[in-house]
This record gives C-alpha cells, sequence and structure tokens, in this order.
C-alpha cells in the first residue's frame, strides 16, 4: 500500500518555524526512530511513514500496527541529559493536543495517550550520547487513527481516534501539525522557564487524584496518582501506609484501577 499523505494539508497547518518544516514520507521503513537515529537529518526534521516492520515500543516491546495509525518520529539536538524527561512529558502534552482536535486524549504516564480509559497512542524517546550528554535526541509516537475494531485480545485496552470522534473526518496531516505546533512552543516556553510542567500535569492526567495499580519489580501497589514534579517523575501516595514516593523508571507499568 502506497502511504497517501498530503503534504499542503499538513504545511496549511504547520505554524512552527523549524519543527516538521523538513518532513520525509515513506511506505515502510524499519522504525521511524531507528532512520532517524542511524542517518544525518536537519534539526526538527520529521519522519512519517505508513508501516514499521521493526516498529519499538517501551521497555523492550514491539510496536504494530495495521496501517491504521499515524506513524511519526522527529530529531532535535541540544537538550542535556535533565530536560530528556521533561521534554518527553511535554511531547506527550503536545501529542495530547493533536489528538484533541478529534477526541477528548489525556496522558497515562508518562505519556500513554488515553481516550475513555483507553490506549490509543505510544510514544518513545531515545537519545544518542557523546560522553553523558545527548547529541542525538529521537522521539516517536505511534497513534491510532482509523482502526475500526481491534484483535480480540487487546480490545479492552486499546482504541483510536476514530471510534471516538463525532468528526468522522479524521486527517492525520492535521494532527501531525498541531502535534508539532504545540510541541515547537512548549519547549520554546520551557527553555525560557514559562512553562511548568508539574502545574500542567493535572489538566493532561487520565488518573490525577485517581487509584492506580501499580507494578513494581513484579509486585502489584495500590496508589493514588499525586502528580508529577518539575524533573517529571511521577508522584504517587501509598493508599495503605500514605507514603509518596517518586518514581522515575521506564520499567514501571500502571493500570487503571476504578
Ligand atoms: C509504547 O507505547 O510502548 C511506545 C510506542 C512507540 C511507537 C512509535 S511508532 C513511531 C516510532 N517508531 C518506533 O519504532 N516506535 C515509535
Amino acid at each position: 500500500m502506497s502511504y497517501n499523505f498530503d503534504k499542503s494539508l499538513y504545511f496549511s497547518a504547520l505554524k512552527t518555524k523549524r519543527f516538521g518544516k523538513e518532513i520525509f514520507i515513506y511506505n515502510e521503513v524499519t522504525s521511524t526512530n531507528d532512520v532517524l537515529l542511524k542517518e544525518n537529518f536537519a534539526y526538527g526534521s520529521v519522519i512519517t511513514a505508513y508501516s514499521q516492520t521493526k516498529g519499538r515500543g517501551r521497555s523492550g516491546r514491539n510496536w504494530v500496527d495495521d496501517g491504521s495509525s499515524l506513524i511519526f518520529s522527529i530529531v532535535l539536538t541540544g537538550l542535556s541529559i535533565d530536560m530528556l524527561m521533561p521534554f518527553n512529558i511535554i511531547a506527550g502534552f503536545s501529542v495530547c493536543n493533536g489528538i484533541c482536535l478529534y477526541a477528548d486524549a489525556k496522558l497515562k504516564w508518562p505519556n500513554d495517550c488515553i481516550i475513555n480509559e483507553k490506549k490509543t497512542g505510544g510514544m518513545l524517546l531515545e537519545a544518542s550520547f557523546t560522553g553523558n550528554e545527548p547529541s542525538k535526541i529521537v522521539f516517536g509516537a505511534g497513534i491510532n487513527v482509523y482502526n475500526k475494531s481491534f484483535p480480540e485480545d487487546i480490545s479492552h485496552r486499546a482504541t483510536s481516534i476514530f471510534l471516538n470522534s463525532k468528526n468522522k473526518d479524521i486527517k492525520k496531516e492535521l494532527i501531525l501539525a498541531a502535534t508539532l505546533n504545540s510541541m515547537e512552543e512548549m519547549l520554546d516556553k520551557y527553555k525560557n522557564n514559562q512553562l511548568e510542567i508539574d502545574k500542567l500535569w493535572a489538566d493532561y492526567s487520565a488518573y490525577i487524584n485517581k487509584k492506580i495499580s501499580i507494578h513494581i519489580n513484579g509486585e502489584k501497589k495500590e496508589m493514588i496518582e499525586k502528580g508529577i514534579n518539575p524533573s517529571g517523575e511521577l508522584i504517587v501516595q501509598d493508599i495503605i501506609s500514605n507514603k509518596i514516593t517518586n518514581i522515575n523508571s521506564g520499567e514501571i507499568g500502571y493500570d487503571f484501577n476504578g
């Protein structure tokens, strides 16, 4: 299948200075993150593809889709190691803003996109390093856009924009442009100390002040999500001991528990 991506629609909505000004559209790649990590592209370049043969998810998982998704990655430089986690959160805010053109998306920490308690998008931030500092940062997202149904084994936890939008004329080009507009603006503000991710989190979180269950090292714990701190770590409160803990490991999975 060849990837129909309407570049003029995309550019009509793109309001950035640099993000996504260069866009490369592929029918098939191994992984859009891989292409940007392995080859040299200008700052802010974006790759989108119809399909990936080796799409990666977090924690070593695969990311598989059937051509119904918006798949893209962007390459950046100039973020210090301390900025990676905050940027990951900012990128999550931005993808939510893009999806919100059509449906009310929220976040599950650090940046799974959730609509009506089901996942509609996943994101993966990767970097190559020179010494201890990132030399290249690649952020990729896979968003379920047009899926009309999901396989039975995942239908209880996966959804798409199509399934949640009144407007069925959904344009992936507009979602991508809105995401990049928001990402560039928020990152600029963050760099100028004009954006506090910990304050904004409450607006985007699907689970703020709700009971969640967190899986840490094979153990399941009941917690209340209290928010995030300025570094992007999740703040949780143990339901039994009331102890507050900050969580920063990518290995933690947590699911909504009512
Ligand atoms: C997750 O939910 O575990 C993260 C999924 C990230 C998938 C996207 S699709 C575009 C980019 N390329 C990849 O190989 N992965 C990310």
